[in-house]
């Protein structure tokens, strides 16, 4: 009987193990690109926090409507770390999207990331 007990305790000790998965916190509030530094790793290197602006967090050019004359009837209008560089190494964006009538997205995907979408107008069916 201590046997069998002994046994089913190792078979546990050794198929159960803990695992712990997710994101590790982040070790910065920001890290805004540094666009000349040679230095990559996970994104640009980060500008030296004395350098940095509210600037580098601001982006003018979503409120403008995009040309949706196209085969797709959408118009994307995603800025980047090079538009924004504060967003540089934190896994975010904003993107506007316009469509016309009956205009499509095509299927894609958004690996390690959520999506939020606000409609300002109109419907939007998402498959
Ligand atoms: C929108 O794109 C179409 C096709 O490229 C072009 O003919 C048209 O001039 C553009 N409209 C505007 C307002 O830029």
């Amino acid at each position: 009987m201590a046997n069998l007990v002994l046994t089913i305790i190792s078979l546990l000790a050794i198929g159960w193990t803990l695992v712990h998965a997710g994101e590790p916190s982040p070790l910065q509030d920001f890290c805004v690109a540094d666009f000349d530094s040679p230095v990559r790793v996970n994104g640009h290197a980060c500008l030296d926090p004395k350098k940095v602006t509210a600037d580098h967090f601001f982006f003018e050019g979503l409120h403008k409507p995009g040309n949706t004359s196209n085969p797709l009837g959408s118009f994307i209008n995603r800025p980047t770390v090079d538009e924004i560089p504060g967003l540089n190494t934190l896994g975010i964006s904003t993107v506007r999207v316009d469509y016309a009538p009956r205009g499509i997205v095509p299927p894609h995907r958004h690996p390690r990331a959520s999506e939020i979408l606000t409609v300002l107008e109109g419907e939007v069916i998402c498959y």
